[in-house]
């Protein structure tokens, strides 16, 4: 084995402009601004790149796996060739900003971890926040108002979550009361005279049951909720539209079996609405496996790539590292990405072999990002 420390780097600070990665979608081009850390280390960039998933992969709920730390290190140039190979994180979690997801993740996994190499599943809503602007949305999920202030962050102007429609009116769902830390955050509006254009789920929502009822009774009042039943027929066009950003049923946090996840929690809705009115609701899905997310991500490590070697074009090879066969590996399948199945996470050998195929099936991250590397200088990089 080739494995031991070789280490230099020359830093400089730089300040640019990076069109925002979301171009792939219509609507107003965002620049911002970031203090970036580039390594411009003059060296020919490598010909591969990581995508790493983070639950079940690097972390299982708050704890990190000790492998993690040591992929990490490989990738930061801790390795023979003392190269930096660009590497970026796709979740489907969510629930919090980028920035703050960064600063837990660097004091985590020990590495500084910027934005710009961090995707979650509802950072892809920024590209629509410019469509809902002035339109009153309904956010759900996370923790009180965590995922309100995130989407307030996002550029939309208007939006509630069900604690503040709760503190509105709590006879809207009786079997939750409304907490001293709620009302504390809740944000004081007149819901029977604001129609709700919009619903997006950002996080898995903290109570599905009080989550479901108000949507539904949203669907069914055509955006006024507790306004009268109105027939789908001579409902507004267009109806309100419901996006989720994870369609994960199941995750693997610090419990020995997987948790369910959003991807549940849009099962339970569904099957009440059909319950209720004989159909499911139409919907937009975002997240691991969508091409749209994956389309995403590879912008983004292509920006990555640019940070690092001051050249800007597409990996030639990618490896999307992952637990769950059917968002990482099945969206790495069809980007004709390489990927790695690890089983620190969902997936479970007993339950019989992956669908689909990943490349490789790996013990741990560490292995994974290993028997890439091996590969990859076995190529010749
Ligand atoms: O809620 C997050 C979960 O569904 C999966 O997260 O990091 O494995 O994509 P991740
Ligand atoms: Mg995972």
């Amino acid at each position: 084995m080739f494995w031991a420390t070789v280490m230099h780097r020359n830093v400089y600070r730089a300040q640019c402009l990076v069109k925002d990665p979301f171009r792939f979608r219509p609507g107003p081009t965002i620049t911002r601004q970031i203090h970036v850390e580039a390594l411009h280390t003059g060296t020919k960039p490598p010909a591969f790149a990581f995508v790493f998933d983070i639950d079940g992969v690097l972390l299982q709920g708050k704890k990190v796996l000790p492998q993690a730390k040591r992929a990490l290190a490989l990738l930061e140039g801790q390795n023979p060739r003392g190269i930096k190979i660009p590497y970026i994180f796709l979740t489907n979690g969510g629930g919090v900003s980028e920035s703050d997801r960064c600063q837990m993740l660097t004091r985590q996994l020990g590495f500084q971890i910027s934005p710009s190499q961090y995707i979650q599943g509802h950072t892809i809503f920024k590209t629509l926040a410019h469509k809902y602007s002035d339109k009153t949305v309904l956010v759900l999920g996370g923790k009180l108002d965590a995922v309100r202030k995130v989407a307030e962050g996002y550029g939309f102007r208007n939006a509630y979550n069900t604690i503040d429609v709760l503190a509105w009116n709590p006879s809207v769902w009786p079997y939750h009361e409304v907490t001293p830390a709620e009302l504390e955050v809740a944000k004081r509006v007149d819901l029977s005279r604001t129609r709700v254009s919009a619903v997006f789920v950002f996080h898995d929502p903290r109570d599905w049951a009080l989550d479901v009822q108000v949507l539904c009774d949203l669907i069914q009042s055509d955006g006024i909720i507790g306004g009268p039943y109105i027939p789908p027929q001579q409902r507004s066009q267009p109806p309100i539209d419901l996006y989720f950003c994870n369609p994960d049923l199941l995750w693997r946090s610090d419990f020995e079996r997987p948790r369910l996840g959003q991807g549940a929690f849009k099962e339970a809705f569904q099957a009440v609405h059909k319950a209720l009115t004989g159909s499911t609701y139409p919907y937009v899905q975002y997240g691991k496996p969508t091409k749209a997310t994956y389309q995403f991500a590879e912008t983004v490590l292509t920006d990555r790539l640019e940070e690092i070697y001051g050249v800007r074009h597409p990996p030639r090879h990618v490896y999307m590292i992952g637990d769950n066969p059917k968002s990482d590996i099945a969206g790495a399948v069809a980007a004709e990405w390489n990927s790695v199945l690890v089983q620190t996470g969902v997936f479970d050998p007993q339950q019989g072999p992956p669908s689909p195929r990943p490349t490789h099936i790996a013990d741990d991250v560490e292995a994974a990002v290993k028997w890439a590397f091996d590969r990859e200088l076995a190529r010749g990089v």
